[in-house]
């Protein structure tokens, strides 16, 4: 799947991502724009997984246009070409990054099991999409799948949560 690339895409750019962004964003800290907006991607996921959860636990009532439009979107997200969003050196073992970022360096050294990772979000994302119109019994159905895949990155790639932080 060519979405799938993006990734991979990231890491064999790296060099060129360091290059342009060595000086490019002076203030604050190394790759502060590519950190916040893969930060905020991740906020976007979790925003539309959490429209969906809330129906599914009866939070919120059911519609099949809301769920349908908030599967659509996740699935949206998960698509994003992020390719530049990923650069070597990003990492939480980078001293200058402490409490910057919670991605692990795993996320470059196992290369490419991440890219399995993002693959099996679109996968869940996908069925998602095409089920969440059919009823409450179909988001439910299949919200576990999509958590997991979160979870499956997660557990491999995030490391601890910042500190002053809510996520
Ligand atoms: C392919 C790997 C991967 C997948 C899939 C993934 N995440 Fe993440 N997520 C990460 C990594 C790595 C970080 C840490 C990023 C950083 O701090 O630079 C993160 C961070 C986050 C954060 C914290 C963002 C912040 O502001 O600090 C949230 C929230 C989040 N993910 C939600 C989700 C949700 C919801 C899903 C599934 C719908 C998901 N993620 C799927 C890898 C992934």
């Amino acid at each position: 799947m060519k979405i799938l690339s993006l990734i991979s895409a990231s890491i064999l750019c790296a060099s060129v991502s360091v290059v342009t962004t060595a000086d490019g964003h002076g203030k604050g800290y190394p790759f502060k724009n590519e950190i916040q907006a893969r930060m905020n991607v991740m906020n976007l996921y979790g925003y539309y997984l959490g429209e969906l959860g809330a129906m599914a636990k009866g939070q919120s009532p059911y519609d099949a246009d809301a769920a349908t439009r908030a599967a659509n979107n996740l699935l949206a997200m998960a698509k994003l070409d992020n390719t530049t969003m990923w650069p070597q050196g990003s990492d939480n073992s980078v001293p200058a990054l402490d409490n910057k970022t919670r991605a692990k360096p795993e996320a470059w050294t196992t290369y490419p099991e991440i890219v399995d990772k993002h693959k099996a979000l679109i996968t869940a994302a996908t069925t998602m999409a095409a089920e969440a119109g059919n009823g409450l019994d179909a988001v439910r159905a299949n919200i576990g799948a999509v958590g997991q895949s979160c979870k499956g990155c997660h557990e491999a790639f995030r490391g601890p949560k910042l500190k002053g932080h809510s996520h």
